[in-house]
């Protein structure tokens, strides 16, 4: 045998370790003797935990989390919210493709004697609701914890207060209850934004189809919707959240519940995370 495979055959791989040193840690090691070696039972617990520490659980990845569940969405949410274990998607800043579209397209909002209403359901952090503001309209935030929107808030105050008549405001709900809508003045919005928030839904549970409807009450008539369409790139078999999707499937839940796509284009600028694969759409409620 040569010597690389003895090497290769005696090599132990070090997680082989792993059942031993935890089941050691478990019992305190009393009287038990490893290796030949004299009993532990004399050595104090700060000095076993240098020799022997425990093993780290393995790490999760965002989809396992999700996917151990069993179908819970809203209560992982919560969780990560408490936790304030927001760093998987917050981008710490309104989408610059956002923020060019609103720039190209003034048309999209005509001038009005009162100020424009905008809504960003799974708002996160607020950042998009921010740049609404900041544009003068009336915008609200929506997100399904009461930690997720006092993190929105206590962001905000860190931030300039946008110039009048913006204003901001974060709001706790659920997207499909009208509970929150029922504590509003505001029914119908101007304006509905969407990134991140649709493909945050899981599709096996016809959460889409219902997202469409849904978004369709939110909006006035011949008000307006805008998708930074994400994740454009991503397999329809990896798991989610987010899930795959096609500027294809935008057009048919949203022209199903009355909507025309009055703009569709490629960003020129990207969040990292979708860089040279998201697209931008608008679309008019008739
Ligand atoms: C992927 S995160 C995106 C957050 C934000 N759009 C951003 O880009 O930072 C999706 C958000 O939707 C929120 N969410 C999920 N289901 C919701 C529901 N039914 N109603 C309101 N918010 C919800 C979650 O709490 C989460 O913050």
């Amino acid at each position: 045998m040569s010597s690389l495979a003895l090497r290769t055959l005696y090599k132990r791989p070090a997680t082989s370790l792993r059942p031993l040193q935890a089941l050691v840690a478990q019992r305190g090691v009393s009287g038990t003797r490893l290796n030949n070696k004299p009993s532990l039972s004399h050595q104090t617990d700060s000095s076993m935990s240098s020799v022997l520490p425990p093993p780290s659980p393995p790490k999760m990845s965002f989809q396992d989390i999700f996917a151990a569940s069993q179908g819970e969405h809203q209560g992982v949410w919560k969780n990560l919210w408490d936790k304030g274990t927001y760093h998987y998607w917050d981008r710490g800043q309104a989408s610059p493709s956002l923020v060019d579209f609103l720039r190209d397209h003034p048309d999209l909002f005509q001038p009005s004697e009162t100020p424009l209403t905008a809504l960003v359901p799974g708002c996160g952090r607020g950042h998009d609701v921010n740049l609404f503001a900041d544009l003068g309209m009336q915008a609200y935030g929506l997100e399904l914890a009461a930690s997720a929107t006092d993190i929105a808030r206590e962001f905000s105050e860190t931030i300039a207060p946008p110039p009048a008549p913006g204003s901001r405001s974060y709001i706790t709900g659920d997207f499909f209850s009208n509970e929150w809508l029922n504590r509003l003045d505001t029914k119908q919005f101007d304006l509905v934004y969407d990134y991140t928030f649709m493909v945050a839904l899981d599709p096996a549970k016809g959460l889409r189809e219902l997202w469409a409807e849904r978004v369709a009450g939110l909006i006035k008539p011949g008000g307006t919707l805008i998708c930074l369409e994400f994740p454009l790139y991503k397999a329809y078999d990896l798991p989610g959240p987010p899930w795959a999707i096609r500027s294809e499937t935008y057009v048919g839940l949203l022209e199903s519940v009355g909507f025309e796509r009055v703009h569709h284009e490629k960003p020129r600028r990207y969040l990292p995370a979708g860089k040279d694969t998201d697209m931008i759409s608008a679309w008019r409620r008739t």
